[in-house]
């Protein structure tokens, strides 16, 4: 039987596409409250969460399990036994949506067999009209929607959906507060990701993220150093520091610059510092600096150049130059020698020619970057890009995705070959996804290696000397100094 669907507030793409500048963030300070009703019927059930997309998404995960812990919920990892399954999802690229849609129709036989199960549907995806029309009306089985601006609301939604017997859609698409305070369960005991802001003010043509996530809004200095003092105290290694562009982070509050912010961050003490990720247009000369002058912050930048060629540029919006990059890599590859530099490509954007597609390779050449992310371009409704005429052939952007994975892959392993018979240092993260007798874990550049090891330093930073090195991945052996 088909239940009612209470629409509590539901997406619309046009108001999150806008921007009041004058509108400063809202920091809320209050953590969750929950109801002693939701904690006496939840008590000892089990939750999962299926996580798509970014780091971003990752952290919001832990968030929304240290929520559902409070409640009294307890996790699982086999999503046969779950009492409520949560999907966490991405809509960057089509891919990203079919994988979700998949996931939803193949939890239909555990909601017939258990119809007390709750299905919820979370993240980005659901930030866009018309998902959350084809989910509530073609996934009957989808008990709740939620988004990316009302996590804290889990508690009410999920006593809405008990109390109420109705599919229940709270989606907000506002610019977004600040939600401090919110409990957690992080997934590692050793590397955490700490948000420092939060949207996207960009608007590159092609890109669904500025709606999904709102208003580039920075998390107050005082907050985010209190979170890296509370981790390294908890004996954490390594911190992430998450924005989808860090280096804006401070320009829209009275507080720290990134540099200053990423200064004091290093001051603490904490081993390893990372950052991701940082737009070309507004990475400073400052912030090369405070990278070259502390140890602790990892010489890794990802630095997405998406295309290679000045038209195409412009058509993404991306607001510089090829020129303007290949200087700025010049700068940083001064400054720092052994900085690791990598970066996201798309081909086949509208109106790429195979002299522009040539640039980008031609860039790639120049860069010679330590590895890269490549996507084919995909539509996104509600954005400029996919108003216009997407005339690349399928063919043609599959043999252009083609030359450039071998043309990364190429310099790659030039880079990666230059580690042969040196030591190096690597978190040690756990076994290898291939051979359990073999360890794994990245090196301060961000270099995946698999080595032989001491099981029992896994959390610890340890020596390993590189034997191999392969495309994606070094092998190596531990070693004493
Ligand atoms: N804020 C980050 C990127 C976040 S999205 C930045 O600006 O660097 C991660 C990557 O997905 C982007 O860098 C881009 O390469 C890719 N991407 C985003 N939208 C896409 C689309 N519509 N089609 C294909 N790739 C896309
Ligand atoms: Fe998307 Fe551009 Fe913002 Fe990155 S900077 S999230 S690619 S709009
Ligand atoms: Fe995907 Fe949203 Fe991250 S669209 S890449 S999960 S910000």
């Amino acid at each position: 039987m088909k239940k009612f669907v209470k629409v509590l507030s539901s997406p619309n793409m046009k108001a999150a596409a806008q921007r009041n500048m004058d509108v400063l963030p809202q920091y809320q300070y209050q953590s969750v409250v929950i109801d002693e009703y939701l904690k006496t019927a939840m008590k000892g059930k089990k939750y999962f969460i299926r996580t798509y997309g970014c780091q971003g998404n990752l952290r919001d995960s832990e968030v929304i399990a240290g929520i559902l812990e409070k409640i009294g919920y307890v996790l699982t990892d086999d999503v046969m036994s779950a009492d409520i399954i949560l999907l966490n999802t991405c809509c960057v690229r089509e891919n990203a949506e079919k994988k979700v849609f998949g996931e939803i129709g193949s939890l239909k036989s555990l909601k017939q067999k258990n119809p007390d199960l709750i299905i919820g549907v979370c993240g980005c995806m659901v930030q866009q009209e018309h998902i959350v029309s084809t989910i509530l009306s073609k996934y009957q089985q989808v008990d709740l929607l939620f988004g990316t601006h009302n996590i804290h609301q889990l508690p009410m939604l999920i006593q809405e959906v008990l109390t109420s017997n109705q599919r229940i859609c709270n989606v907000l698409s506002n610019q977004g507060d600040i939600q401090e305070d919110l409990p957690s369960c992080r997934a590692s005991s050793f590397k955490a990701w700490v948000n420092i802001m939060y949207g996207c003010n960009k608007f590159c043509t092609y890109c669904i993220v500025p709606y999904t996530r709102g208003k580039e809004r920075s998390r107050r200095s005082i907050d985010i150093l209190n979170e890296i003092k509370e981790l390294k105290a908890l004996g954490y290694k390594e911190v992430t520091l998450l924005g989808q562009n860090v280096n804006a982070y401070g320009k829209d509050i009275e507080d720290l610059t990134f540099p200053e912010l990423l200064e004091q961050i290093a001051l603490i003490g904490i081993e390893r510092i990372r950052f991701t990720t940082s737009h070309p247009w507004d990475f400073s000369d400052e912030l090369i600096d405070v990278i070259a002058k502390y140890d602790n912050i990892m010489n890794h930048i990802q630095l997405p150049v998406q295309a290679g060629d000045n038209e195409i540029l412009r058509l993404m919006g991306r607001r510089y130059s090829r020129e303007q990059y290949l200087t700025l890599v010049e700068k940083i590859k001064t400054k720092i020698p052994t900085a690791s530099i990598t970066t996201d490509i798309i081909v086949g954007f509208p109106n790429e020619s195979e002299e522009a597609f040539n640039n980008t390779l031609s860039l790639c050449e120049i860069v010679k970057y330590d590895s890269a992310f490549t996507f084919i371009y995909s539509p996104r409704v509600g954005t400029p890009a996919a108003k216009m005429k997407d005339n690349v052939l399928m063919e043609t952007k599959k043999q252009r995705f083609n030359k450039l994975t071998a043309v990364i892959a190429k310099y790659e392993l030039e880079k990666y070959k230059t580690f042969e018979n040196k030591v190096v240092k690597v978190l040690v993260e756990g076994p290898s996804k291939k051979n359990s007798e073999i360890l794994s874990g990245y090196t301060e550049d961000m270099k995946l290696v698999n080595f032989k090891g001491d099981i029992s330093k896994v959390g610890q930073i340890v020596n390993v000397k590189i034997t191999k090195a392969k495309t994606f991945t070094l092998e190596g052996e531990e070693v004493d100094q």
